[in-house]
């Protein structure tokens, strides 16, 4: 099959290369390697460096994962019990920001979280391990198993583990373990207005 990922113009192999796989090898992650990908997460930029972001992990077999895991739709079940380790990534809603004394709404939390669980992904990459953002899980039930504070927002669950056999998938999710396109960065990027490209 042909890799559709052809980039337009130069880039680090990293970028195309990094994609989100289903099916793992249901091999554990060492808690080491765990913590290196969440030290990549941790040196994202962020506005102010107020880092709103948190990260709660689990590994697969231990008690930590099971009520992650009950809280993921039961699509993201299916292909997520082979993953070695989930992370939720949350985010404060509010910081306290330079100068200041109390906390006020941070408009950039969510966008900084993003920040966080890209170079988690590309860390992963890099270490040889696969990692694919979950948006598919009960927020209310996920929020009271990991005793989440108010202030937070969940980001997104994330599933790390090795790339394994797409045989270990159901047919149809088979077929879509390839890594996808994107659209023309000419659709995505504007020079100095939006204009009438919507
Ligand atoms: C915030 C976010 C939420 C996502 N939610 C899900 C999900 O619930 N289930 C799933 O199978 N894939 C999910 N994905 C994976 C996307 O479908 C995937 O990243 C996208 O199709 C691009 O493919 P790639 O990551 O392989 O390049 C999610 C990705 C992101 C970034």
């Amino acid at each position: 099959m042909s890799n559709p990922r052809q980039p337009a113009h130069p880039i680090d192999p990293l970028f195309t290369e990094r994609w989100s796989p289903r099916a793992f090898t249901e091999e554990a992650i060492p808690a080491a390697q765990l913590m290196s990908l969440l030290e990549a997460a941790r040196w994202a930029p962020s506005a102010y460096n107020v880092q709103p972001w948190r990260f709660i992990y689990a590994h697969r077999d231990t008690a930590a994962w099971q009520p992650i895991f009950d809280s993921l739709v039961e699509f993201n079940q299916m292909w997520t019990k082979r993953a070695a380790a989930l992370v939720v990534i949350a985010s404060a809603r509010e910081a306290v920001f330079p100068g200041k004394t109390e906390p006020v709404p941070n408009a950039s939390h969510a966008f900084d979280a993003g920040a966080a669980w890209a170079s988690l992904a590309f860390q992963a990459q890099l270490s040889g391990w696969s990692a694919h953002a979950m948006a598919g899980f009960d927020a209310d039930r996920l929020r009271t198993a990991i005793d989440l504070p108010e202030g937070y927002a969940i980001d997104t669950v994330v599933a790390i583990g090795r790339k394994g056999d797409p045989a270990v998938l159901p047919d149809g999710v088979r077929a879509r373990e390839v890594p996808s396109d994107r659209r023309p960065l000419a659709e995505s990027a504007f020079e100095g207005s939006f204009g009438a490209q919507g």
